[in-house]
């Protein structure tokens, strides 16, 4: 990737370039396999870029903020069109350069046009509800969502498709104008798609830029010409950025953050069952996944057996590269990981808790095998730090007050998982949950989708909600035109 996207046009880098490495080694002694290179970007390149955001924005008289509903909608549906005829080259950088399985590969792919697809249609309905009449006053009101100006919008490396793409659809086709930085692993599946950003949208209405966040997004804050800060990734980076804007009260945050999820094992699961969603919601992509399941509250009764089969299970998953038959666990793309994973382990065996199952912590150069880590305390480094990664912390509860204590606790609340069968338990239990976290999953592991609900968080775990539907709102001011009735 040479070129950066700029005022509709795709300029070719001459300075320093980055170089992408894939985890995945192709040769039989590890070394990370080279993919390609990106430009890295400085200061005057993501001010050229902001330049041409504002520009294409014109304070609100700019032609894409002022275009009518029916022209952005065609524009959107172009660039749809040119997106899924690049679906292999995505998804074949997709495993290169993050190391996602084949099949969560393909999902992250057609997930993704999906949301494009339900966002235009949400888009229609929103223009339809628009008249409004409020009985006896006499007024009629015409609503109209609109623009809040230029977006700059920052993305993680785990859905590098999926999830910018749900800040930067709705932020366009709200009308608004857009810097896009893409995360650093997960950058080259971008290349596929320049041209069509550039064949469907007005110049400057999309500019891409590539290089390091903080050195791009620090003079892009700094100049206070940024209306929203779209990001989702961890909130180190999103309060280092937001802090370079200088008047916070003319920022708009949308923020999806991090999250340590539970799932609460109750005495009268099924236990096949809740072991089945607990593999899958701890290890799915390697545990790299805001709402994968952190952190497993057994109860005292059953953790015997449940650690016993879960274990088994957990042993009995399949390493290997992302594009082989059936693997579910691949390379980690963040070279720093594995060193990481180990140090947590190492810290939790200091403080009394042991690996259990068999193949835990089994460690190469660019992986670390799952270890089921028992039992865990809130001293350890484990159960604190949103780890991201492929360890499974548990803890035996007497009493249920004890894991809803803890999540009260939590710097977060984006999800539960709660297995149990009694309804009498659970309802109760539910009330309380839904006022810890957004999203309560009953005898199912956490996950974001389907796309259509709302994707939120509470306290440190996200600013503002993501569904479809609420993601468009996140993205426009509420205006309206008002006639009398005479
Ligand atoms: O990292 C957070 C993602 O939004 C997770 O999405 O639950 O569909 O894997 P997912």
């Amino acid at each position: 990737q040479n070129s950066y996207l700029v005022d509709g046009e795709l300029k070719e880098w001459q300075g320093q370039q980055t170089e992408v490495f894939s985890t995945i080694s192709s040769t039989e002694i590890y070394k990370p396999t080279l993919l390609g290179t990106v430009p890295e970007l400085g200061e005057n390149e993501a001010l050229e870029a902001l330049l041409s955001a504002e520009r294409a924005y014109n304070r609100g008289q700019g032609l894409w903020p002022t275009m009518r509903v029916e022209s952005r909608i065609e524009a959107m549906e172009k660039f749809v069109a040119q997106m899924k005829t690049k679906r292999e080259a995505v998804v074949k950088l997709l495993m290169w350069e993050i190391g996602k399985n084949l099949p969560d590969s393909e999902k992250e792919f057609d997930r993704t046009v999906d949301y494009i697809y339900d966002t235009i249609e949400e888009y229609k309905q929103m223009n339809r509800d628009a008249a409004k009449f409020e009985k006896n006053s006499g007024v009629y009101a015409h609503i109209r969502r609109g623009p809040l100006g230029v977006v700059l919008c920052l993305g993680p490396y785990n859905y590098p498709l999926n999830e910018t793409f749900t800040l930067l659809i709705p932020a366009l086709i709200m009308g608004n104008t857009t810097i896009f930085k893409p995360a650093k692993h997960g950058v080259l599946l971008l290349s596929p798609l320049m041209e069509a950003f550039k064949n469907s949208f007005p110049p400057g209405v999309v500019n891409i830029i590539f290089g390091r966040g903080r050195t791009l997004a620090t003079p892009i804050m700094k100049t206070g010409k940024i209306d929203i800060l779209a990001l989702i990734g961890n909130s180190k980076s999103a309060n280092a950025i937001q802090a370079n804007h200088p008047n916070k009260n003319r920022l708009r945050l949308v923020l999806g953050l991090e999250a340590n999820n539970p799932a609460i094992v109750l005495p009268d699961a099924d236990l096949d069952l809740a072991i089945k969603e607990c593999v899958l919601g701890t290890t799915s992509f390697n545990g790299q996944r805001c709402t994968a399941l952190k952190v497993l509250y057994v109860h005292e009764s059953i953790v015997e057996e449940f650690n016993k089969r879960f274990s088994a299970k957990i042993d009995a998953l399949r390493f290997g590269n992302p594009w082989d038959d059936g693997v579910e666990l691949t390379p980690l793309p963040e070279p720093g990981k594995p060193a990481y994973i180990i140090e947590l382990i190492e810290d939790a065996k200091e403080k009394g808790a042991a690996i259990i199952n068999k193949n835990g912590g089994k460690t190469t150069e660019n992986y670390v095998f799952p270890a089921v880590l028992y039992p865990v305390t809130k001293s350890m480094r484990v159960y604190e730090e949103e780890q991201f990664g492929p360890v499974i912390p548990i803890i035996a509860f007497k009493n249920i007050q004890e894991p809803l204590d803890d999540m009260a606790e939590s710097n977060y609340g984006q999800q539960v998982s709660v297995f149990g069968s009694d309804i009498n338990t659970l309802s109760p239990l539910i009330d309380t949950l839904v006022n810890l976290v957004c999203r309560v999953n009953l005898n199912s592991s956490c996950q974001r989708g389907p796309d259509v609900y709302p994707f939120t968080g509470r306290k440190d775990s996200a600013v503002a909600t993501l569904s479809v539907y609420d993601a468009l709102r996140s993205f426009s001011i509420r205006t309206f035109v008002a006639s009398k009735d005479t």
